[in-house]
């Protein structure tokens, strides 16, 4: 598990979209920070601070996207939704552990998050992107 660093590649030439993502990456790398040289006592903590930040931002930002796609009428918006769906889906299971005492946000599921939400933004936030540069070039 590493931290992420945002780069011009993960650009979608939003600038709006764009600084939700780098907020989002802040949050992620907060937690990592935090999580490292923890004990298991307080890491169940810090896991339940980090995932509520989690979900509360990353509902925040998939809804500005969605309406965004909306805008701009981008023909494969519901598709795009559902892989939020997905992913909303995901946190919400790995919250569920946390309530039921069965904390699960070590290296490993904080590795899955950050690979998701990276290649989320690489390869379908991307797709939207190209189709508002082709109508307005
Ligand atoms: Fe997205």
């Amino acid at each position: 598990m590493s931290k992420i660093i945002w780069s011009e590649f993960l650009s979608v030439e939003n600038e709006e979209i764009d600084n939700q993502h780098k907020n989002w990456i802040e949050i992620f790398n907060t937690s990592y920070d935090r999580m490292m040289g923890k004990d298991y006592s307080t890491l169940s903590q810090i896991g339940v601070d980090a995932l509520i930040n989690m979900q509360e931002y990353t509902d925040m930002h998939f809804a500005f996207e969605e309406k965004y796609m909306q805008e701009i009428n981008y023909p494969d918006a519901a598709e795009h939704k559902l892989k939020h769906d997905f992913f909303r889906i995901k946190l919400k299971r790995i919250r569920q552990d946390f309530d039921n005492g069965n904390p699960k946000l070590n290296s490993e599921v904080m590795k899955i998050i950050e690979t998701w939400f990276v290649e989320h933004i690489q390869r379908e936030d991307q797709k939207y992107n190209l189709f508002k540069k082709k109508l307005m070039p």
